[in-house]
């Protein structure tokens, strides 16, 4: 099996995860802090790497140029979503979208994040998957596991 699959890039991302925007999550200037929104898109990616990989121990490697185009503010609901573009040896790339539903907006995309799936020992480990699973079929098992 090949080690470096691309996938198409210009599909468009699923918005799988709404948030509400809450006054924690504001800046000094009353609008969405940055990062709240990166913890929540850290957060997301980490899930659906994760579920691609098979593997529960997936790390953030690498998040490429991130140009916030518009914001939000208390009150507002935010998606965003994510899909993966890649498929490496140990590593899968994704690329974010978010969107403020409010006011139908984009308030950014992030072309590349990189998740390397690791061992027990902390390295990097061979994944063995080359497309998207939409299922749970990847996901560990655990002993308690009633399969829903
Ligand atoms: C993740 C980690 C174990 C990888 O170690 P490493 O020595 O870079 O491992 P490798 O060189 O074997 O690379 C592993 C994968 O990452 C990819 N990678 C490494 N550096 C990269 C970069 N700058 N950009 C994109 N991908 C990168 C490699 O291409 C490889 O992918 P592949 O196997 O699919 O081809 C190590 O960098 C680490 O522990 N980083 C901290 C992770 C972490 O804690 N993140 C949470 C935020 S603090």
């Amino acid at each position: 099996m090949t080690n470096q699959v691309e996938l198409d890039t210009n599909s468009d991302v699923t918005f799988s995860t709404r948030r509400w925007v809450r006054p924690e999550d504001l800046n000094a200037n009353g609008t969405l802090f940055g990062g709240s929104l990166l913890r929540w898109i850290d957060e997301e990616s980490a899930i659906y790497a994760m579920i691609q990989l098979g593997n529960s121990r997936a790390v953030t490697k690498f998040i490429s140029e991130i140009n916030f185009v518009s914001s939000a503010i208390q009150g507002d609901m935010i998606e965003m979503g994510i899909r993966a573009t890649k498929f490496g040896r140990t590593s899968i790339t994704m690329r974010a979208e978010v969107r403020n539903i409010i006011t139908g907006q984009r308030i950014l995309t992030i072309d590349k994040i990189v998740f390397v799936g690791l061992d027990e020992h902390g390295k990097p480990v061979e994944h063995g998957y080359d497309s998207i699973t939409y299922d749970r079929d990847r996901f560990p098992k655990r002993d308690d596991d009633l399969g829903f």
